[in-house]
């Protein structure tokens, strides 16, 4: 695709992902399973969604939305007023709504030239509160087979989408099912372990790729844990700053407004035990 920006890999990752039924439409066609939904646009349309698909449904607009923003979880008819609000401003998709199991992601980078291949970043679990992701642990707990179909459906959908250069893919997990949440064409907040986590981390592949580098190793070095902290936790955080932690690594984007739920940096946890990491949790977040 042709580009009047200086976008080295093209702005193909950006147009799919940024309007929800185009990137659905693109991930059906490149193999991968979507929850089912409907394209919503006026009221009417919406209630034939709901009888169709039932309660729970998630109401998401077609672009603009992250962190849960521009989305809201129809449980009941009740629900209906403010429902048509959102869709009387912005077109949006209807998607039933998944029991999952898990919530994984996974970062793909493929190489700008040719031969220089495609890597994976190990697996990771994400647990969201509130929508805002909250955790992403690595490696996931999941077994071995079905790492391997995240790796090997992840690099299909790439190569078929004709992407190029570092993306992130989110499936929710049910059973040994995988369905395509959505995809972030760029290094992804779930990836963020991988500065300390991995060999290469997500950030210089993604350089490595669009300047025609040979890709890093993207082995996982030790188990990572990642926790964003938000506008609401940054006098813990500075607390914990203090403590001076070992194998702890504080992230602070230097954001100038601490708001409630604004994601204001993140902290990595290098080989921790579950039970040490959740005192520490609470003691600080
Ligand atoms: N169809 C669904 N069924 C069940 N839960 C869902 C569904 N769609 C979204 N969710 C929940 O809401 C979260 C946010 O949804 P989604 O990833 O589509 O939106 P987003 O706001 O773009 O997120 P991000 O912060 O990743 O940009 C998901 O991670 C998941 O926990
Ligand atoms: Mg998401």
């Amino acid at each position: 695709m042709k580009t009047k920006y200086n976008i080295p890999q093209g702005e193909l990752p950006l147009y799919l992902s940024q309007d929800r039924l185009r990137e659905k439409q693109a991930a059906i066609k490149a193999g991968a399973k979507v929850a089912e939904y409907r394209s919503v646009t006026n009221k009417k349309e919406l209630e034939n969604a709901l009888n169709e698909l039932g309660y729970p449904a998630v109401l998401k607009t077609c672009s603009g939305g992250y962190d849960g923003k521009g989305q809201i979880v129809i449980q009941s008819y009740e629900q209906m007023n403010e429902a048509c609000e959102l869709v009387k401003t912005t077109p949006c998709v209807l998607e039933r709504f998944i029991n999952f199991d898990m919530e994984i992601s996974i970062v793909v980078t493929r190489g700008m030239r040719k031969g220089k291949g495609t890597t994976t970043f190990p697996v990771t679990q994400n647990i969201h509160r509130n929508n805002i992701l909250y955790m992403s642990i690595a490696p996931a707990p999941i077994n071995k087979n079905l790492q391997n179909k995240v790796e090997t459906l992840a690099k299909k959908i790439t190569r078929r989408m004709g992407i190029s250069g570092t993306l992130a893919f989110e499936f929710f997990v049910k059973g040994n099912e995988l369905i395509f949440n959505e995809m972030a064409p760029r290094p992804h907040n779930s990836g963020h372990y991988t500065i300390e986590g991995c060999e290469t981390s997500q950030f210089e592949q993604h350089i490595r790729a669009i300047t025609g580098m040979p890709l890093g190793k993207t082995d996982l070095l030790q188990p990572a844990i990642m926790v964003n902290y938000l506008g609401q936790h940054v006098e813990g955080i500075a607390q914990m700053k203090k403590m001076k932690l070992p194998n702890t690594f504080i992230h602070d984007y230097g954001k100038a407004k601490a708001l409630k739920d604004r994601k204001m940096g993140h902290v990595t946890f290098i080989e921790y035990e579950k039970n040490i990491l959740e005192n520490i949790i609470k003691r600080y977040w």
